[in-house]
This record gives C-alpha cells, structure tokens and sequence, in this order.
C-alpha cells in the first residue's frame, strides 16, 4: 500500500451517477483516493454539474469538435497524460478507447458495466438480459483492453430479475449495487490488492479478514 492517496480520474458521457459514488467514497474515506479529475466527451454531461459541484476539474474533449477520430485520439490521450492518474475509470464512458489509448495505461483502465459479462457485452445490457430471459441480473467492474467489456473481471454484484420488470426498473436495480462494486474495486485497486494471473484477477485477501 502506498501512502499517498492514489489520483483517480473518471471519464464519463451522461448522468454520472457512478462518478459521485466515487467523489463520495473519496471525500468519506472509504477509498484512499483523491478524485482528480473528469475526462467528458459531452460537455452537457450532468457529471460536469457535480464534478463542479465537488470541485473536481473537468476536461472537455469532444469527439465532435474533431475533424478526425485520430484527432480526438490524440487529444484524449494528452488529457490523460497530463491528468498524471494512477487509475482511469470508464463510469458513463460512451466512446470505445483506441488500442493505442488502452496500451498506454496497461492494467490501470477499469470500466463498469451493467451486467454479468462476459454475458451481455456493449449497449442495452439490461435489454439485453431481458430479451434473454435471465433470471439473475448484475453488474461487472473490469480491467479495459482492446476488446470491449472483455477484460479480466475484477468485481460483480448480482440483483434478481422480477417477472413485471422493464429495461427502465432493471436498470435502476442494477445501478444501485454498480456504485457499490465500482467503489469496491476502486478500494482494492488502491489497497495494491488487485493481482492478475493471465486473464484472472485474483484478490489479495488481508491476513486479518481471513
Ligand atoms: C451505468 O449503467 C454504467 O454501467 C453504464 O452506463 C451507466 C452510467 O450511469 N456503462 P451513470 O452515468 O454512472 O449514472
């Protein structure tokens, strides 16, 4: 474990719920973090509302105002850089990240997703459950690499899926336990005890919790 507080930042598309689960554990202490920074592509985003609200500075690269992806690319990766995060968290992210961006921060990307990968990839998760007819519903936190929602898995919650639920009431359920494992994998992240063995994430249990 390192004494300084680790720098996190987040990058998020919309409403950024999971954001605030993040600024809130840091502010509260139950992670040993400081929330350094947000990275956005919309810069209408309502997680630019409460990383203002929290004091937290905003980095506004929008993929629309570049000519190119390349562009956008290139500008994204110097927010990064120059944010000098120990750990990026995809909470909300809606742009997929290059290779290039993914191998410039080997094992320090993580994402949340809404639901229990590897079912479930890419939008609509929770649709995506529904149409399947799943009984068990979730969410994964998971390290980023070059192919989407397919890193190793770090952290999951699982929520029942009720007979008379919709996309807008599943998600709402899962959404809940996402701020709790994102926040979860974040602590063990920061705690050094997150150890990977190919594609496994293995948890360094504490001596004292065993
Ligand atoms: C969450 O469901 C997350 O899993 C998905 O996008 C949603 C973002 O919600 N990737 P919020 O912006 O954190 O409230």
């Amino acid at each position: 474990m390192t004494s300084r507080p680790h720098r996190i930042v987040v990058l998020a598309s919309g409403r950024g719920s999971n954001f605030q689960a993040i600024i809130d554990a840091a502010a509260g202490g139950s992670i040993q973090a400081v929330c350094a920074g947000l990275i956005t592509d919309n810069p209408g985003a309502y997680a630019v509302t409460r990383a203002h609200d929290a004091g937290v500075p905003v980095t506004v690269v929008d993929y629309l105002a570049f000519s190119s992806r390349q562009d956008y690319e290139h500008a994204l990766l110097a927010a990064m850089e120059a944010s000098a995060s120990d750990l990026f968290v995809l909470a909300g992210y809606m742009r997929i990240l290059s290779a290039h961006v993914v191998a410039r921060f080997p094992d320090r990307i993580i994402n949340i997703h809404p639901a229990l990968l590897p079912s479930f990839p890419g939008l609509h998760a929770q649709q995506q459950a529904l149409d399947h007819g799943v009984k068990i519903a979730g969410c994964t936190v998971h390290f980023v690499t070059e192919e989407m929602d397919a890193g190793p898995i770090i952290a999951q919650r699982c929520v029942p899926v009720h007979e008379d639920d919709d996309s807008e009431s599943l998600a709402a359920r899962i959404l809940a336990f996402e701020h709790l494992c994102l926040v979860e994998a974040v602590r063990l992240f920061c705690e050094g005890r997150l150890k990977l063995e190919g594609r496994v994430v293995r948890t360094d249990i504490l001596p004292e919790q065993n």
